[in-house]
C-alpha cells in the first residue's frame, strides 16, 4: 500500500451468492463488528438483484455497494442484462469488469472488457478491471505477456483524467477459490508489472495514483503480507466476503494507521 499516493480499497465480490433476506442479516451481523475504516475504502459487489436490498441494508456503515457485472450498449433488446444507467440510476459507484469467471464461461474477450470500461466510466462508476493469468500460462512463462495485453486492451481509448477513477485487480486464475494464494512477492511483482505498464501509457504521476488490488483467497492470515507490498493497494475478496468476520479482518488489515 501506499496511501501517500492513492486509495486502499478493500472490495468484496459476492459472486451468484446471497439472497436479499441473507444479505439483510449479513447486514445485521456487520453491524456488530465494522470498524471505522479510516484508512481505506470499503465495498462489496453484489449480485444485480440485490442492489437496492443491500445499499439500504448498509446505508449506515460506511460501506459502499458495487456491482458485479454490466452490458457495454446504453439499452436495448439484450434480454437479462444491465446497463450503466441502471447501476447508475440505483447509486452504484463501482462495477466490476472483466472478472475471469466472466471471460471463462460467459466468453468475454479483452475488446468487450474495453468495451464495459467506457460504458462505466462514461456512466461515473468506477471499473474494477480484473486481470490475471491461467496456471498453465504462468508455468509457460506468459504471465507478463498476457497481463500487459489484458491491461493495454482494457485501457484502450480511455484518457488519463478518466483512468484515475480505474481500480486495477491483479486475480490469478489458479489462485482463485482454491485457497491457493499467490505469494506475496509474487502478487507484488505482477502489481508492480501493471504500474510500469500503465506508466508507460499514462506518465509516472498517474501510475501512481491508480489503486491495484490483489485477488485469489485473500483471508485474515495472509491480508497484512499483501498488503505490505508496495503496489498493492487492496484486495477483491471472494469467499471471505460472504463472512462477516473475516470481511472485517481483511478491512482491519488493510486500516492499520
Ligand atoms: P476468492 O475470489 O477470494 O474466493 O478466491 C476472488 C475473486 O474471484 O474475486
Amino acid at each position: 500500500m501506499n496511501r501517500r499516493y492513492r486509495k486502499t480499497v478493500i472490495a468484496g465480490n459476492w459472486k451468484m451468492n446471497m439472497t436479499a433476506s441473507e444479505t439483510k442479516q449479513f447486514a445485521e451481523e456487520l453491524k456488530k463488528i465494522m470498524p471505522r475504516a479510516k484508512w481505506c475504502d470499503t465495498l462489496l459487489c453484489v449480485p444485480s438483484c440485490n442492489i437496492t436490498t443491500a445499499m439500504k441494508a448498509f446505508k449506515d456503515l460506511r460501506l459502499s455497494v458495487g456491482a458485479e457485472n454490466l452490458h457495454y450498449e446504453k439499452s436495448g433488446a439484450y434480454t437479462g442484462e444491465v446497463s450503466a444507467s441502471m447501476l447508475k440510476d440505483l447509486g452504484v459507484k463501482y462495477v466490476i469488469v472483466g472478472h475471469s469467471e466472466r471471460r471463462q464461461y460467459f466468453c468475454e474477450t479483452d475488446q468487450i472488457v474495453n468495451k464495459k470500461v467506457h460504458a462505466a466510466l462514461n456512466a461515473d462508476i468506477s471499473p474494477i478491471i480484473c486481470v490475471g493469468e491461467s496456471l498453465e500460462q504462468r508455468e509457460s512463462g506468459v504471465t507478463e505477456d498476457l497481463i500487459a495485453l489484458q491491461v493495454k486492451s482494457a485501457l484502450y481509448g480511455v484518457p488519463a483524467d478518466k483512468l484515475r477513477r480505474c481500480i486495477i485487480a491483479y486475480e490469478p486464475i489458479w489462485a482463485i477459490g482454491t485457497g491457493k494464494t499467490a505469494t506475496a512477492e509474487q502478487a507484488g511483482e505482477v502489481c508492480s508489472l501493471i504500474r510500469a505498464i500503465i506508466r508507460n501509457l499514462y506518465g509516472a504521476r498517474v501510475a501512481r495514483s491508480v489503486t491495484i488490488q490483489y485477488g485469489g483467497s485473500m483471508n485474515p492470515s495472509n491480508a497484512a503480507e499483501l498488503l505490505a507490498q508496495p503496489d498493492i493497494d487492496g484486495g477483491l475478496i471472494g469467499g471471505a466476503s460472504l463472512k462477516p468476520e473475516q470481511f472485517v479482518a481483511i478491512i482491519n488489515a488493510a486500516n492499520q494507521e
